[in-house]
């Protein structure tokens, strides 16, 4: 697919969610070039009046940049318990939509804010969807700077190929908790949730692009349209 055609793709599923945001709301803005979209799109009805009385917690640095220039207004996510919505882009989307996130390198805080979330609408082209995950994506795991080779060693011994994610200059790459990161091809992941528990519960892990059950809504735009499944019913919808 060309580069000009998926951006379009992109663009129609992150902007299609907006419908779902309502004035009054607290929403997650998701990381990404699907999601952007849907936060351009809010910027603008919040211009035009056409949504009030919104407050946006952001997934990452980047997207609170993102934000302040569009004059969305943020919160430092400190004293509000939950988020009604979020709007957030993936990087692997199996068909009960359990997903792999944090190519961006923002998993940990778009996972925080998912588990915040009543309603987490995953935003994606048509080239995410796979039969299976771990099938085309490297799972992201953030690591904690304190005993980084004893993790890499631990990924290993669960099977993992493990590349630590790099600057253009060399430098080990920092997420904006401060982590390290480290891609990991597992290969096409038969049991996701054994995987999910072996890398929770060890010391020093703080987060991986496994979501899984986090999803209540996928948009996602190919050449068909623009198709809405809901994760409880599995039922679709074209908008
Ligand atoms: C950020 O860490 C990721 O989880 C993104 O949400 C994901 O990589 C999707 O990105 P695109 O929408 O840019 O493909």
């Amino acid at each position: 697919m060309n580069s000009n055609k998926q951006i379009h793709l992109k663009r129609q599923a992150g902007e299609a969610a907006v419908r779902f945001v309502e004035s009054g709301m607290v929403i997650g803005l998701g990381h990404g070039s699907t999601a952007i979209w849907a936060l351009r799109l809010i910027a603008e009805k919040l211009r035009q009046g056409l949504l009030t009385d919104i407050v946006a917690v952001p997934c990452s640095e980047n997207v609170a940049a993102d934000a302040r220039q569009e004059s969305i207004p943020l919160t430092a996510f400190t004293d509000i318990p939950s988020i009604d919505l979020t709007i957030d882009g993936a990087d692997e989307i199996e068909p009960h939509l359990n997903i792999i996130k944090g190519a961006g390198g923002a998993l940990l805080r778009e996972k925080i804010v998912a588990q915040a979330s009543r309603r987490e609408i995953i935003v994606a082209d048509g080239s995410k969807m796979v039969e299976q995950l771990g099938t085309r994506c490297r799972l992201p795991v953030e690591i904690v700077p304190f005993g980084l080779a004893s993790q890499v060693h631990y990924l290993e011994k669960l099977g993992a190929d493990v590349l630590l994610r790099r600057t253009v200059n060399g430098e080990l790459w920092r997420t904006d908790e401060g982590n390290f990161l480290a891609d990991c091809r597992f290969g096409p992941l038969v049991e996701p949730q054994r995987l999910a528990a072996a890398l929770q519960q060890r010391a020093g892990i703080a987060g991986h692009g496994l979501f899984l059950g986090l999803a209540t809504d996928l948009i996602v735009a190919d050449e068909s349209g623009i198709h809405h499944l809901q994760a409880n019913t599995l039922q679709e919808t074209k908008l």
